[in-house]
């Protein structure tokens, strides 16, 4: 069998990963999908930056020239942001590659062109990574759960603020002393305003309820609202009522049936919710639905290596994929429901 081949479009923290792992678990991969996969360029920024485990030959700076070329079977785009990721998404597609994406802010802001674009040429696009890192949500919510009705979703989907709020419940440190920490241990970024002010959260709230209740769901339809005012005070208040503050994302369905909402707040929990005891940089998705009752899905929401491990198991899927000549499920946003960002408070 000729082996499919992958141009890997960025080589960051992600991107080394999965190119690390690609090279030490080849013999698996080709196994589990039925043919080698081969790692056929890799797009970065800095080409003179030593990248272990990548010949050089691979390397380039033109990714769109990387995607032009016609002979690639999967792009990994692992760039992150809107531009230049969502140019050279589209492009692949035009030239018959499909695509495995960890972009959430991409993929909240545009998911519908970019699967419509997937659509018309009949190509995957997976990003399994985008949301809560190593943790499966997307193929659980949209295939293992697709003859449920789940109604609600509640997720803690930022590790930064999972971190910084833990430290203040814990030790009583005020916001400022724990967001230090958390940039001190490299959690947080030097311009935290994506994690500390909820906009990360709300990218990832945006996708999960797209997939959760079949619909479409963009960032803009999401109410957001930070954690950087919660105080030591609100601490010791919320200690006193038997419960503990976290960032949340929550996606509902309105009872009527006919309305979702999604939101990302700062909200308190009861010491007894499982949500509760998640503790450090870690992530948690607790969801509801009619059947099955109650899940929780938890572990490392960021991260290099957790990371990849969600691409490898796309890449994997989109792999077998072509060699059938198939396509794994696309958008599935067809419930008609009106999407909003505050339901009844
Ligand atoms: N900044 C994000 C977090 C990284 O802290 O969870 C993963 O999207």
């Amino acid at each position: 069998t000729r082996p499919l081949k992958v141009a890997l479009l960025g080589c960051g923290v992600v991107g080394s990963e999965v190119a690390r792992i690609m090279t030490t678990h080849a013999a698996d991969l080709a196994a589990r999908i039925g043919a080698p996969v081969e790692l056929a360029g890799v797009a970065v920024r800095r080409p003179s930056k030593v990248r272990e485990g990548i010949p050089q030959e691979l390397v380039t700076t033109d990714a769109t020239a990387l995607v032009k070329r016609g002979d690639i079977d999967v792009v990994v785009e692992v760039i992150g942001g809107i531009e230049p990721a969502r140019s050279l998404i589209t492009t692949a597609f035009e030239h018959g590659a499909s695509v495995v994406s960890a972009n959430k802010a991409l993929l909240a802001q545009d998911g519908a062109a970019l699967h419509a674009a997937a659509g018309q040429h009949g190509k995957d696009l997976y990003y399994e990574a985008a949301v809560a890192g190593a943790i499966p949500l997307i193929r659980p919510l949209r295939e293992s759960l697709a003859g449920d009705k789940v109604n609600r979703v509640l997720g803690i989907v930022n590790g930064t603020t999972n971190f910084i709020l833990d430290k203040m419940d814990s030790t009583g440190a005020g916001y400022q002393e724990a967001l230090d920490e958390a940039t001190a241990l490299g959690y947080a970024e030097a311009d935290p305003t994506a994690d500390v002010e909820g906009f990360d959260a709300a990218a990832k709230a945006a996708i999960l309820a797209g997939i959760a209740f079949h619909t479409r769901v963009r960032l803009d339809d999401v109410y957001r609202e930070g954690m950087t005012e919660v105080t030591a005070s609100d601490f010791a208040s919320a200690k006193n009522m038997g419960c503990t503050i976290k960032l949340l994302a929550i996606c509902e369905r309105a009872e009527d049936g006919r309305s979702v909402t999604a939101r990302v707040h700062p909200a308190m929990i009861p010491l007894t919710h499982p949500l509760a005891s998640v503790r450090g940089a870690y992530n948690a998705v607790f969801v509801e639905s009619d059947a099955s009752g109650q899940l929780m899905f938890y572990g490392p929401g960021a991260g290099g290596a957790p990371t990849a491990s969600a691409v490898l198991g796309d890449l994997v899927a989109v792999c077998r994929n072509r060699l059938s000549g198939t396509t794994g499920p696309g958008e599935s946003a067809y419930a008609a429901l009106t999407v909003s960002g505050m339901g009844e408070v």
